[in-house]
C-alpha cells in the first residue's frame, strides 16, 4: 500500500489570502497598493522570528548584485525580496503552493520589484530548473513538510554551481517526544517531517555538501517569544503576524504547540551554511 502523501497545499491555501493581507495592512495604516518591504515583513516572513530571522542568514553571505539566488518553499515571497533588495541580486522562488506564489507575484510587482523577483510554482523534489544554475540558494522553514530529505538535498544540490552556497533555517527534531498538533507547518503527525541536526548534518554530506556551520538558535526564538508576549500583554500588535494571517482559526493553537515544544526540548529551530563543493581541477 502506498503512503498517502500529505496535503501540503491544503494546510496552507484558503484561496483568500491576498484580501486578507490587504485587510491586515490597511488595519495597519498601510495603502496595500503601495506597501514598503517593512511594512509586508509581519507578514510576508512566514518563518520562526520573521524578519529578525532572514537577516540573521544573510549575514553568512555576501552575494553579488550578478548573482541569481534560489529560494525553496519561497512563501509568499518576504524572503525573496528581501534577498533582492539587500543585495541587489536576482532571486527566483519555487513554491507548491500555488495560492502564495500568486500573491508573490502581485506584492513583487507592488514593490516595482518584478525585473529582479520571480517565483514559480512546482516541487522542490523535482525542480524545473537545469544543472548548475544558481549562485546561491536558501531555504527556510521548508524541510518540515518533506519527508524525503535524501531528495531534497540532491535536488538543490543539483541546481548550484560548484562552490555555490545553502543557507538553511528550519526546525530540527529535539528530544525525540511527540508534538502537539496543529503546528504552524503540519495539521498532523502525518504531515510532519522533522530531522534531527546530526541527521541533518549527514544529510547533507550524503548529497555532497561541506556543512561550515550547524547551530541552534533557540536562545533568540525563546528571546523574541518573550519580547513578542509584552508586547501582545501591553496590547500592541506583535511583531510577526505571518501564522495569524495565513492560517486563521488554528493559528494560536498552532503557535502554542510549536513555543510549547522549543521550551521543552522536543523541537530546535536551527541555521545551517553548507557549500557546493568546487570543481575538482582538471
Ligand atoms: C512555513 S512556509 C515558509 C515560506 C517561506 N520560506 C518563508 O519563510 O516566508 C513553508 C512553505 O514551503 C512550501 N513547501 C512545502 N513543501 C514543498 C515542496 N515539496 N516544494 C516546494 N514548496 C514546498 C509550502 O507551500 C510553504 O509555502
Amino acid at each position: 500500500m502506498e503512503t498517502p502523501v500529505p496535503d501540503v497545499v491544503g494546510h496552507y491555501s484558503r484561496g483568500d489570502l491576498l484580501q486578507r493581507l490587504d485587510a491586515a495592512l490597511a488595519d495597519d495604516g498601510v495603502d496595500p497598493a503601495h506597501p514598503s518591504l517593512e511594512s509586508l515583513a509581519p507578514y510576508d516572513q512566514f518563518h520562526g522570528r520573521g524578519l529578525e530571522a532572514t537577516t540573521e542568514i544573510a549575514a553568512h553571505v555576501q552575494p553579488g548584485a550578478g548573482d541569481h539566488l534560489l529560494d525553496i518553499g519561497s512563501g509568499i515571497g518576504g524572503p525573496a525580496r528581501w534577498f533582492a533588495q539587500r543585495f541587489g541580486c536576482r532571486v527566483t522562488g519555487i513554491d507548491l503552493t500555488a495560492e502564495f506564489c500568486d500573491v508573490a507575484d502581485q506584492l513583487t510587482r507592488r514593490l516595482g520589484l518584478q525585473r529582479q523577483v520571480d517565483f514559480e510554482v512546482g516541487d522542490a523534489l523535482a525542480m524545473p530548473f537545469g544543472d548548475a544554475q544558481f549562485d546561491g540558494a536558501y531555504s527556510m522553514n521548508v524541510s518540515m513538510n518533506i519527508a524525503d530529505k535524501a531528495a531534497f538535498y540532491r535536488e538543490i544540490h543539483r541546481v548550484l554551481k560548484p562552490g555555490a552556497w545553502l543557507l538553511l533555517s528550519e526546525l530540527a527534531e529535539g528530544d525525540g517526544r511527540p508534538l502537539d498538533f496543529p503546528t504552524p507547518w503540519a495539521a498532523s503527525q502525518e504531515a510532519s517531517f522533522l530531522s534531527s541536526a546530526d541527521q541533518t548534518r549527514q544529510g547533507l554530506r550524503d548529497a555532497g555538501f561541506e556543512v561550515l556551520q550547524l547551530h541552534s538558535t533557540l536562545q533568540q526564538a525563546k528571546a523574541f517569544g518573550a519580547r513578542s508576549r509584552a508586547l501582545v500583554e501591553r496590547g500592541e500588535k506583535p511583531p510577526h503576524r505571518a501564522v495569524m494571517l495565513i492560517h486563521g482559526d488554528i493559528a494560536s493553537q498552532a503557535i502554542a504547540n510549536s513555543g510549547r515544544a522549543m521550551q521543552d526540548g522536543r523541537l530546535v529551530p536551527i541555521e545551517v551554511l553548507a557549500r557546493k563543493a568546487a570543481r575538482a581541477a582538471a
